[in-house]
């Protein structure tokens, strides 16, 4: 898989040690005027629409520091997933190992350079016939959100799902997260259940609503 580059054109909050451009928080303030990522479009108190360049490739052993600080905010700050202690940079490398590019993907979406978020295709469960359904995990760091950035890796993931020929998608979205269901909603995957209370963090119980994608147009050789 070669990396996409795409633009999107999303309100950003504004960079606000900036006065004079229109970069997002990620972008340096210092950038030339017709650099497309700084290009003023429309000016109110805290946001601005702004043209951002962002590529969605494989992830590299150079984007796991990255990857780990954006999984790690979510765990040690939020419910949205059911780990509790942050994930070591060994396990790390070897959640890496265990996502071959074609089979169970890695991929980054990276701005200026910066990896702004990150999803991956996993093995759904280990008996052999579930080996055509996998599970999809994203996440995107807190100041590169409502950018269209965990809209644009699930769509990424969900063609790679149809080449390595898997047939189902399942998210297990922790704690009723409104943003994980819009995003996977808008990706066509459909309800499937809920399970009450499975989980035990921040001193409270958790449910898993279970969202499903069925890719039709897949044929199934054997
Ligand atoms: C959930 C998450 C991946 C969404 O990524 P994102 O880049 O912010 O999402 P997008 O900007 O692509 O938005 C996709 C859709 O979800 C909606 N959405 C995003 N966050 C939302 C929120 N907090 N509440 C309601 N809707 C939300 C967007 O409006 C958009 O829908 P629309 O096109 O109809 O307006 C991101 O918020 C995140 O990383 N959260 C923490 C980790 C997490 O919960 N991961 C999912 C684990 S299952």
């Amino acid at each position: 898989m070669t990396g996409y580059g795409v633009q999107v054109s999303q309100m950003a909050p504004r960079c606000r040690a900036c006065t004079l451009c229109a970069c997002p928080p990620s972008s340096c303030c210092a950038r030339p005027a017709n650099d497309v990522a700084s290009r003023r479009l429309i000016a109110d108190n805290d946001a601005l629409e702004v043209n951002i360049e962002m590529l969605v490739r494989p992830a590299a052993s150079s984007d796991l520091d990255a990857i780990n600080e954006i999984y790690n905010d979510a765990v040690l700050h939020t419910a949205a997933t059911f780990q509790i202690a942050a994930v070591t940079m060994e396990e790390r490398r070897a959640w890496l190992k265990d996502h071959p590019e074609k089979l169970y993907p890695a991929l980054v979406a990276e701005i200026d350079g910066m990896v702004a978020g990150w999803g991956s295709l996993s093995r759904y469960a280990t008996r052999c016939a579930y080996k055509h359904t996998a599970e999809d995990s994203i996440y995107v760091a807190r100041r590169f959100r409502r950018m269209g950035i965990g809209s644009l890796l699930l769509a990424r993931l969900i063609d790679a799902a149809v080449t390595a020929g898997h047939h189902s998608l399942i998210a297990q979205i922790a704690d009723n997260n409104p943003g994980s269901i819009r995003l996977h909603e808008k990706h066509g995957f459909v309800m499937a259940g809920q399970l009450r209370e499975v989980g035990w963090k921040f001193g409270r119980w958790l449910d898993i609503t279970v969202m499903q994608k069925t890719m039709e147009e897949l044929k199934i050789k054997n």
